[in-house]
């Protein structure tokens, strides 16, 4: 049987390295939004952003909703059409809220720029994001945040193929405990 290691060229960050890492996002996100705890949502970009939301939200301290989105743009390939849309909203009222937007990744900003401008003209007071991964090398357009919103991150990511802590390659490897560079012959 072959396994799902196999597939993976290189580990980037082990399953202890990004516990550490969330753990340290969780707490200057609890510090930072301690003021508005009556009124914060975390909202998850799925699919990909749903083990990091998981984590993240049982580390931060304060009362928070939580909800996911969903917004579809890459399809089954590997690169961003630069046309995405929210194909299933929130179920919470976002109006007032401070929002934090969770992702897996950044890579164009086009996903994370939709979803931002979505969240404002849903009335949100600000909008925060928190991306596990930022691969500054693929960026097309700059993220504009909302209000007081901060820009937080868990590591920059180098141009490669990353798969695993809830990054998939055609809806596989999602389940993998790290992140780690799919081998190339594997991805086109
Ligand atoms: C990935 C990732 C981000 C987006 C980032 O989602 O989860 O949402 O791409 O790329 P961008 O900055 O170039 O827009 P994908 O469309 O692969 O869907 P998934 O979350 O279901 O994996």
């Amino acid at each position: 049987m072959m396994e799902l290691e196999d597939h993976i060229e290189r580990i980037l960050w082990t399953e202890q390295q990004i516990s550490e890492r969330v753990s340290e996002l969780a707490s200057q996100i609890s510090d930072d939004f301690n003021g508005s705890s009556s009124s914060f949502a975390v909202v998850g970009v799925a699919t990909g952003a749903f083990i990091f939301l998981a984590d993240i939200v049982r580390k931060i301290k304060l009362p928070v909703s939580v909800d996911l989105l969903r917004v579809e743009s890459y399809g089954f390939g590997t690169e961003s059409n630069g046309a995405p849309r929210i194909s299933s909203d929130v179920k919470i009222d976002i109006k007032g809220k401070h929002v934090l937007l969770v992702e897996d990744i950044v890579d164009t900003g086009n996903t994370l720029t939709c979803v931002i401008s979505h969240l404002a003209s849903k009335g949100a007071s600000s909008v925060s994001v928190c991306s596990f991964l930022d691969k500054p090398a693929r960026r097309k357009v700059r993220i504009e945040l909302v209000g007081e919103g901060k820009f937080y991150r868990g590591f920059e990511c180098p141009d490669d193929f990353v798969v695993g802590y809830g990054m998939d390659y055609a809806e596989l490897y999602r389940n993998l405990p790290y992140v780690g560079i799919l081998k190339p012959e594997l991805h086109k």
